[in-house]
């Protein structure tokens, strides 16, 4: 039986490789030979996405099967678990709905803590080694829900001109959350869609090392459109092309993340 880590991938900046960086990293603790269940927390169902097509995504969209269900209803989450086409990995897929799951959220009682709840029947069975959350780009409630539920936060940040903006407000919300979740560990930065050649990219690394108290992962992720051709055909790129750049670049960051959580 296995103590189960969630680990959230949050940044609410958009675009910053949250969901890329999850469902990869993702498959390659599954490859390790762990058990990972995969939770999609947003509205663009970018995760669920990662690893079924359109059609069959739509359906869990429109299906009683989506975590949209399982947090307005307040159920236990087991319910929800999909099987992907690979050993060992899970996804609990999202809907198009959860663009109201603030509004919906509001009125409930200790509303932080609905998804912590939801999942504590499937962390108390230690099926799971990891559960990896993807946070959509918001600061609110619901995001809130998925910190709370979380042992670790890995914020995945775009080496780009406004890759860095805005930063400050996650620290602060990630100081305000552990008023009420003390025990959230920011494990990391996670750069990534680097391009070595661009200025910028030397700029964020500066940047982001100079932060204090804050771990910068060594592992980084640079631009490679192998990414995008194995989004487009729903699979992790290491299933698309394991010998891609990408592919290894996952794959280290993945052991490092598994490194720093279990030490
Ligand atoms: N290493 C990479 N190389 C090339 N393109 C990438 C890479 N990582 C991510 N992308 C692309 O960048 C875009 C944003 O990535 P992703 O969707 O993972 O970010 P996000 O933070 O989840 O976005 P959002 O805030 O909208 O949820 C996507 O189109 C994705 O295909
Ligand atoms: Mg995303």
């Amino acid at each position: 039986m296995a103590i189960t880590k969630t680990i959230c991938f949050a940044n609410n900046k958009g675009g910053s490789g949250k969901s890329t960086t999850c469902a990869n990293v993702g498959y390659a603790l599954s490859t390790l030979g762990k058990k990972v269940l995969l939770i999609d927390g947003d509205m663009q169902m970018n995760l669920t996405l990662s690893f079924f097509d359109d059609e069959r995504s739509l359906e869990f969209a429109k299906s009683d099967l989506n975590l949209y269900r399982g947090i307005t209803e307040q159920k236990d989450l087991s319910d929800f678990i999909q099987h992907t086409d690979y050993k060992g990995l899970d996804l609990i897929p999202s809907s198009t709905l959860m663009s109201s799951i603030e509004f919906d959220l509001f009125t409930k009682w200790q509303r932080e803590f609905i998804l912590k709840k939801g999942l504590e029947r499937i962390k108390a069975t230690g099926k799971y080694d990891y559960i990896l959350i993807d946070a959509p780009p918001t600061l609110g409630c619901w995001v809130m829900n998925i910190m709370c539920a979380s042992d670790h936060l890995v914020i995945p940040v775009e080496a780009s001109p406004w890759g860095l903006f805005g930063i400050a407000n996650m620290f602060e919300f990630y100081e305000q959350i552990r008023q009420v979740a003390p025990t959230l560990n920011l494990l990391g930065i996670a750069v990534t869609k680097a391009s070595e050649r661009k200025n910028y990219f030397k700029q964020t690394i500066d940047t982001l090392s100079s932060l204090e108290n804050v771990r910068l992962f060594s592992s980084i992720i640079r631009v490679d459109s192998m990414v995008e051709w194995s989004q487009d055909v729903s699979k992790p790129v290491m299933a698309y092309k394991k010998s891609s750049r990408a592919a290894q670049e996952y794959m280290e960051l993945a052991k490092e993340i598994e490194t720093y959580v279990n030490r």
